[in-house]
């Protein structure tokens, strides 16, 4: 009796050893777990982030599940082909079809798409003021949507761009997308867009359009600050808009001392990527993913502010891309990802957007029209969506011109 006693004393002590560490490992855990949930490591410097976004013995399914949703760029919903690995190479796949379409090597192709710029840039010329962000959001998007799908600029009402502009910003504004789409507003813009687009490539259209637009109207709105004031960048457009040929794209000016269109892009490219950061879910094993970060983020601005690209980084300099300058880039820029799931567009992007800013500089000339902002900061705008307050496209009137 005595012996049994004690027995179960010994029993009871190991139950409730178990029980106590059981319940510490399990908060451990929770803890951990919780942590892991919102960890996050930033990457700053060129080698790292070009090895999380290129990463060595990773397949290619798994590279597409590494992508956060929601992230700045892309993926309209949780469900989109760029985030589902059985139908990602599709999708990539027409997108660079549609790209090739209108390429410059494509001499026909090319030649529509500058007619489209053309006749998007007057289509949206205010008959007095019009806000400077709207107006180049609307312009980028009938250029992209007539280049790419061969509608008729006629066809779209300035209503109808204006909601899916606005719909479409709502969605890539960072604060808002806390709160996601509804899905009547995704019906909305996609009703409309299967009007314009009409047929079988209708309904992947959006989220086509959607990269394009979200990174090329900000691309061209900071462009057109810069040039805003600059007389030989101003001249370097008209010349492009003149002869939109990619000779004319890299010619380096007056007796190469001034920047070729190209360089001052890739400049505006350095200094205000329109993806700043890409983050990548964490790849470890699961036993392992309790003691790293769930998510890897590549800064991509802060690597385009560091040495790799010569000196007085905080400086727009766009001659630092002349190949004799006494410290040329020596590493491309990273505004366009690296590795496997860098952009489709990289080679033919730099190009287009230049054509819309040659356009709008070729038409708001400070004779019949002129941009009205503020000094423009490479500092500052480190977020090239917002900060566009004040700045006005407005036609001068009548009688000033007389005068
Ligand atoms: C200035 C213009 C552009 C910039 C700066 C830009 C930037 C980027 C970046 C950084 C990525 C890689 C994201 C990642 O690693 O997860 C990317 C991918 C992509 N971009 Fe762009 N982009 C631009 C224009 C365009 C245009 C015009 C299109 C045309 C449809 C486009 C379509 C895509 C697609 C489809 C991908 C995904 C590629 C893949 O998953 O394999 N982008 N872009």
């Amino acid at each position: 009796m005595f012996e049994h006693t004690g027995e179960c004393k010994t029993h009871s002590m190991a139950l409730s050893t178990v029980v106590v560490a059981a319940a510490f490992w399990s908060l451990a855990i929770v803890i951990l777990g919780a942590s892991h949930v919102t960890r996050t490591r930033t990457h700053r410097t060129a080698d790292v982030v070009k090895a999380v976004l290129s990463p060595r013995n990773t397949e290619h399914t798994a590279e597409i599940r590494s992508r956060v949703h929601p992230h700045e760029h892309f993926a309209l919903t949780p469900s989109s082909a760029i985030l589902d690995p059985s139908r990602h190479d599709s999708f990539v796949q027409d997108a660079t079809a549609l790209i090739a379409s209108v390429s410059p090597q494509q001499c026909a192709g090319w030649q529509r798409f500058v007619k489209c710029a053309e006749k998007c840039t007057e289509m949206f010329l205010p008959s007095r003021e019009v806000d400077f962000a709207a107006f180049i959001q609307s312009v980028t998007f009938c250029i992209i949507i007539t280049g790419f799908y061969g509608v008729d600029p006629g066809t779209l009402s300035p209503i109808d761009v204006a909601f899916v502009t606005n719909t479409l910003n709502r969605h890539s504004d960072s604060t808002s997308r806390q709160t996601p789409l509804y899905p009547s507003e995704l019906d909305a813009m996609r009703e409309r867009v299967c009007r314009w687009v009409g047929g079988e490539r209708a309904p992947q259209a959006l989220e086509t359009i959607l990269p394009a637009y979200e990174s090329m109207w900000r691309l061209t709105a900071v462009t057109l600050a810069y040039a805003d004031g600059n007389q030989h960048m101003h001249n370097a457009f008209l010349d492009f808009s003149e002869n939109p040929t990619q000779k004319q794209f890299r010619s380096f000016k007056v007796k190469n001392t001034r920047p070729s269109v190209e360089a001052i892009i890739s400049e505006v490219l350095r200094l205000h990527p329109p993806i700043q950061r890409i983050a990548r879910k964490s790849r470890h094993p699961l036993w392992k993913r309790l003691f790293y970060p769930a998510q890897e983020i590549a800064d991509i601005g802060a690597v385009h502010r560091s040495c790799v690209y010569g000196t007085r980084l905080e400086t727009f300099d766009a001659m630092r891309f002349h190949p004799q300058h006494e410290h040329p880039v020596d590493m491309q820029l990273l505004a366009f990802g690296h590795g496997g799931l860098s952009c489709v567009a990289r080679e033919w992007a730099p190009m287009a957007t230049a054509l819309i800013v040659a356009k709008v500089v070729d038409r708001v000339d400070d004779v019949g029209f002129v941009l009205a902002g503020k000094v423009f900061d490479a500092r500052m705008y480190r977020n090239t969506r917002i900060g566009w307050d004040g700045w006005v496209v407005r036609k001068k009137e009548r009688e000033k011109l007389v005068s």
